[in-house]
């Protein structure tokens, strides 16, 4: 598998910067879980972990900005979108519990997860409100 995961595209861009700075920042910790998992051995598992819980956090504190802004674009589309942030924090979260119960738990499938839902959501769902916030400040 290549270095990097997820590689940083300007079609992820909206258009705001705090936004788009948090999403720079998603692939890049994104990247960091699959370089943790690479330096082998039980680090992999350790580091791995680490880093995931780091980008849950980050996840979090990203959502909720988005769904400010959204709130204050009256975006037609905010619950749907809600949804679909509340449906990967849940499943990441599953994903962390049969991670952590393994022996020697392969980190493929989450991985895959992972950097498919990033790309997807930036590129789509998120491209949907980019009419609707350029009119509100950040
Ligand atoms: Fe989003």
């Amino acid at each position: 598998m290549a270095d990097e995961l997820v590689v940083w595209k300007d079609d992820f861009l909206v258009g705001n910067s705090v936004i788009d700075g948090q999403h720079r920042e998603l692939v890049r910790i994104t990247n960091e879980c699959w370089a943790g998992y690479r330096t082998g051995g039980i680090i992999a598992k350790v580091s791995f972990l680490k880093a995931i819980q780091g980008a849950v956090l980050y996840a979090k504190t990203h959502f909720a900005t988005e769904e400010e802004l959204m709130r204050k674009a009256r975006y037609p589309l905010l619950a749907v979108h809600k949804k679909q942030h509340e449906d990967f924090a849940a499943e990441v979260a599953a994903q962390i519990r049969v991670f952590e119960s393994e022996d020697n738990p392969d980190p493929a499938a989450f991985v895959e997860y992972l950097t498919h839902w990033i790309a997807e959501h930036i590129a789509n769902s998120d491209q949907k409100y980019i009419p609707y916030i350029a009119k509100v400040e950040p």
